[in-house]
């Protein structure tokens, strides 16, 4: 260590000695070179060593933080983001630019949108070239290819310090928050994509500066016309979040592609998630031409249509009647709207009109066949596992030994040590019996200790058949429909 201080010490008090009044050249607002008189050093070479404490330098760390001054600021102030700074620059011959480009590819300055070749003011056949102040610091920062190519070249590798202005334009999303908002504080300003709409979901310590995160989204995400934030409200009928605009246009109305197919909808009435795509594809991939599907929680539809596209024979449900207007439009929309039938009714009342019936239908029709299969998609994470008692003794034909039974994917949460046997132990729980053909699927983490899983299982017939008895051996009537609206938690939809 002691080393290294000597070596940093003796390469200051040598560029000490090389400082000379010189000529400044600056990158000024409007994109142009000039020139004003300044003092510039010579760079000696520096050790390796003395190097990498120049680089571990405190005040470099800080280079590309916007101005200091923006601290707390509230409502945007594009200029006061404004600093400069000093950068090393290379004066190249016009006509060898492009090679020397190449070559120092990974040495030269990239911020967005600077560009780092400038004219030089005084000589015409001369470009500037800006280089990356932290990895080169002086000619010693050049390796030996970069000097083979310099002395082909015949190029003198003079590492000249320039000032720069760097202005809002130049800093990402992430320097200009963390200059904003109190130090030390998450500035994550991560958000997911629905069409032209970003969607943030901002802690309680971002929520003072929400118009200004939302407008800093929107500068610097070209396609996007508004930023909304989840509130914590949510409908408690239809999942969907009550969101605010945070900046841009008020209009929710929005077009997505996932998995090649496209979706319209708004936004602010009805249930998106673009971290789902993947899942929607995995269920897709378990079916084949001339299957039939039931789709209990459809939202617009992003199970249903790819289903429909295989060939399948959709019924899909949703109880919010703008979801279900959206499902109707999508399937149009995607050419499918032959093979799905869409309905707009409780979950429960699905699966006992619409699912019994046809069920009783395909479960005769493909026991015969064995060719095609049956499934239930039932994604309302937050609370399908509850509507599975449903299906209890839902038909009270008596089965045959090979009766094809539907496959039913079904979600759920979960904040257990052990998320599959919490979300196996309740679905058997609900269904009464205990699972013997089953597999569980991790969708996503939703949250540090929450995990959105899938149980898959093939309802087995000792549920779905027959007539529910009380311990006396009669018959019991079945649980009478709730007509009262589920609520979940604002996670739910997450
Ligand atoms: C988590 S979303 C899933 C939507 C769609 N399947 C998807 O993957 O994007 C759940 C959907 O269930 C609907 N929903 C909520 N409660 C319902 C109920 N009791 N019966 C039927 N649909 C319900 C909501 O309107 C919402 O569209």
């Amino acid at each position: 260590m002691r080393l290294i201080r000597q070596c940093y010490h003796s390469a200051v008090l040598l560029n000490s000695i090389g400082f000379i009044t010189f000529d400044k050249l600056v990158w000024n607002r409007s994109k142009q070179w000039f020139c004003e008189p300044f003092t510039f050093r010579t760079f000696q070479k520096l050790s390796g060593l003395a190097m990498m404490e120049i680089k571990e330098n405190s005040e470099n760390a800080g280079l590309f933080c916007p101005n200091p001054a923006v601290r707390g600021m509230v409502n945007l102030d594009r200029d006061a983001f404004s600093k400069t700074i000093q950068v090393p620059v290379l004066k190249i011959r016009k006509e060898i630019i492009n090679k020397v480009m190449k070559t120092l590819k990974h040495k030269l300055i990239h911020r967005p949108h600077l560009k780092r070749i400038g004219d030089d003011p005084k000589d015409d056949s001369i470009k500037n070239v800006m280089l990356d102040p932290f990895i080169v610091t002086s000619e010693d920062s050049f390796d030996d290819r970069d000097r083979e190519i310099f002395k082909q070249l015949d190029i003198s590798p003079q590492v000249l310090q320039v000032d720069l202005q760097l202005t809002y334009e130049n800093f990402k999303t992430d320097e200009i928050l963390e200059a904003v908002l109190p130090k030390g504080q998450d500035v994550t300003s991560s958000f997911s994509r629905v069409g032209h709409i970003a969607h943030m979901n901002l802690r309680d310590h971002q929520l003072p500066y929400k118009n200004l995160i939302g407008q800093v989204i929107l500068d610097k995400n070209p396609g996007l016309t508004s930023v909304v934030n989840k509130t914590n409200i949510i409908d408690s009928t239809y999942r969907n979040f009550q969101m605010e605009v945070l900046a841009g246009e008020e209009n929710m109305m929005t077009k997505v592609k996932e998995n090649g197919f496209t979706y319209e909808f708004d936004f602010s009435k009805v249930y998106w998630n673009s971290r789902l795509a993947t899942e929607h594809d995995r269920i897709a991939g378990f079916l084949k031409n001339g299957d039939v599907v039931f789709d209990v929680f459809a939202g617009v539809g992003p199970f249903a249509i790819p289903a429909a596209r295989r060939n399948c024979i959709v019924y899909a449900n949703d109880l919010n009647p703008e979801s279900y207007k959206w499902l109707v439009h999508n399937c149009k929309l995607n050419k499918v709207d032959k093979k799905v039938q869409a309905f707009n009714t409780d979950g429960r009342e699905f699966i006992r009109t619409v699912v019994k019936e046809e069920l009783s239908k395909y479960i005769k029709a493909f026991s015969t066949e064995r060719k095609h299969r049956l499934h239930v998609v039932m994604n309302l994470p937050a609370l399908a596992l509850e509507f599975l008692d449903t299906f209890r003794h839902l038909l009270p034909e008596e089965p045959h030994s090979e009766v094809v039974l539907p496959t039913v994917h079904c979600y759920g949460f979960s904040k257990d040590d052990n998320p599959e046997k919490e979300v196996k132990d309740r679905a058997e729980e609900m269904l009464g019996t205990t699972l013997k053909n089953y597999s569980i699927h991790l969708v996503r983490k939703v949250a540090p200790n929450k995990e959105m899983m899938c149980i898959s299982f093939e309802l087995p017939a000792e549920v779905l058949f027959g007539t529910q008895t009380n311990n006396e051996g009669e018959p019991v009537s079945k649980r009478p429909r709730t007509d009262k609206a589920c609520s979940v938690d604002s996670e739910a939809q997450v």
